[in-house]
């Protein structure tokens, strides 16, 4: 485990007291959890923009019976067969069907695929969560 820092931080009254009531709704027990956490996603959307190895899952809506879609969702993911380390499929319903794609590679790979599969004719939602290996964030 790594060593803790204390510092102090000097704030204008106004902007502590959002920032009381913005911790207070997210549910943190304190204003140091709230903190690393605020630290971490921006190390994180660094990481992103240093086009550094990142990890991350994009998630995508479409309708199974429009067989044109699944087959280049398909064709599209073989070829970024080194960036995706998992898939799963669910149906949500007789038409509908959730993908999630977990992805780990270099960020500009990533959005390349995203944006490929994102705007296939079909998809009906997706999104790209951005995360991390971890390895940089304590
Ligand atoms: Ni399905």
């Amino acid at each position: 485990m790594s060593k803790i820092f204390r510092f102090g931080v000097s704030l204008p009254k106004e902007l502590i007291e959002e920032f009381d009531k913005l911790i207070k709704n997210k549910k943190y027990n304190n204003r140091s959890e709230a903190l690393r956490d605020m630290i971490r996603q921006e190390l994180i959307k660094k990481e992103w923009s240093e086009n550094k190895e990142v990890v991350g899952a994009i998630t995508l809506i479409y309708n199974h019976h429009k067989r044109e879609v699944v087959n280049k969702v398909l064709d599209i993911q073989h070829n970024f067969q080194k960036e995706i380390i998992s898939t799963q499929h669910i149906h949500l319903d007789h038409d509908n069907c959730l993908e999630i794609v977990a992805v780990k590679g270099l960020p500009q790979l990533i959005i390349k695929l995203t944006d490929t599969l994102k705007s296939l004719k079909g998809i009906k939602h997706s999104t790209l969560s951005m995360s991390s290996t971890g390895t940089n964030l304590q």
